[in-house]
């Protein structure tokens, strides 16, 4: 028995909640042994209480039944996140954290699904870091995340020394996942408070080192998550993706007054689906004329770009290279989206 087959063995308790082990997490700070006795030091940021609770248990699960072992001390460091010292219950006058090495932080959000969030957000990622930007992207859909899959990227996520997470390289952005750190076969298990707590420790705990743009594509609609992120993080603004159509416009609405109401600016709207363009250079408006515009004007903010609907977009989103890496004077949806990144780009600089 040696410390490296106590490590070993420690791979088998979870971080509760996640898919991922407390020896790959980096909590497990010591093993040591001394005539039979196993002593294990932990470090873990929680403030909620069962975390530490449900780790002693199964590691004394794991190590109590074994007959060279005479006796398992568990030791564990418990400290509260910073985020929760600067966070009231209410959120509205929270100091809120920067990230630190992060110039700006920009969500794209929806009020509904489906209308191109997170095609706009990996595209708008890819045309920033094109136009010379260091860009993180970051999806915080736990219950659909899409963002590696449009990247192509299998990897896993390591931890440092100090239990933070290491982002992926794709296309030159850095990319994270909260969909990484929950268990593959069963995506939908965090609800309500223990989403939201998930939700700052994941954004509190990812290496992002120097970024001028983190982009956060938020999961749709206006819940726990969304409020959760965009009350601890201090955000550059919001960029509100719709499509023509009333009903999509219907929840951005919604969405762009949860922003109101927790006093983030709203960079401007996105029209996603805008149009369809034949090869006879014939428009077709399949989700409707100019809603996105109309909307925009009647709001009184920016219209920071029109995407068509195009093949390629979609294609290329599957097939994990964004269409946004495309030579903009070869595809239209490229183009526009080398737009969005100028406009975003102006707004967040002024
Ligand atoms: N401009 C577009 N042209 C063609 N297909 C698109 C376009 N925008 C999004 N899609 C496709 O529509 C589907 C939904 O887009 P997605 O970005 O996943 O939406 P959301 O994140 O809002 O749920 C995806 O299959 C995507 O490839
Ligand atoms: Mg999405």
């Amino acid at each position: 028995m040696t410390p490296d087959s106590i490590l070993e063995l420690l791979k088998q308790v979870p971080y509760p909640g996640f898919s991922r082990d407390i020896v790959s997490f980096g909590l497990v700070k010591d093993v040591s042994i001394d005539e039979g006795i196993v002593t294990v030091t932990i470090s873990v940021q929680t403030n909620d209480a069962s975390v530490p609770e449900q780790i002693f248990k199964n590691c004394h699960a794991i190590l109590d039944p074994l007959p060279e072992i005479k006796h398992a001390r568990i030791e564990l460091d418990v400290q509260d996140p910073a985020t929760q010292a600067n966070t009231d219950a209410a959120g509205s006058s929270a100091i809120k954290n920067t990230i630190p090495g992060v110039k700006n932080v920009i969500a794209v959000a929806s009020g509904k699904g489906g209308v191109g969030k997170s095609t706009v957000s990996a595209n708008l990622a890819v045309a920033l870091a094109k136009a010379g930007h260091k860009v993180g992207l970051c999806d915080c859909d736990l219950y659909g995340p899409s963002i590696a899959h449009m990247f192509g990227s299998r990897e896993r996520p390591l931890a440092t020394e100090d239990n933070e997470i290491i982002p992926i390289s794709a296309h030159g952005i850095q990319l994270m996942s909260m969909g990484f750190l929950l268990e593959e076969a069963s995506p939908v298990i965090v609800r309500g408070p223990l989403a939201t707590r998930y939700t700052q420790q994941f954004l509190q705990n990812v290496a992002w080192g120097e970024l001028d743009y983190l982009i956060l594509d938020l999961p749709p609609g206006t819940g726990d998550i969304q409020l959760t992120i965009v009350q601890t993080i201090s955000l550059t603004g919001a960029v509100i993706v719709t499509t023509p159509q009333e009903v999509a416009l219907i929840d951005a609405r919604k969405a762009i007054s949860m922003f109101d109401k927790v006093n983030v600016s709203i960079m401007g709207l996105v029209e996603n689906m805008a149009w369809f363009e034949c090869e006879h250079g014939t428009r077709y408006p399949i989700f409707g004329e100019g809603g996105g515009a109309a909307e925009a004007k009647k709001l009184k903010l920016p219209l920071l770009g029109q995407i068509p609907i195009n093949i390629p977009t979609r294609e290329q989103g599957d097939a994990g290279t964004p269409v946004a890496l495309i030579d903009p004077a070869e595809n239209d949806a490229s183009a526009a989206f080398a737009a969005l990144a100028t406009s975003v780009d102006q707004i967040a600089q002024s």
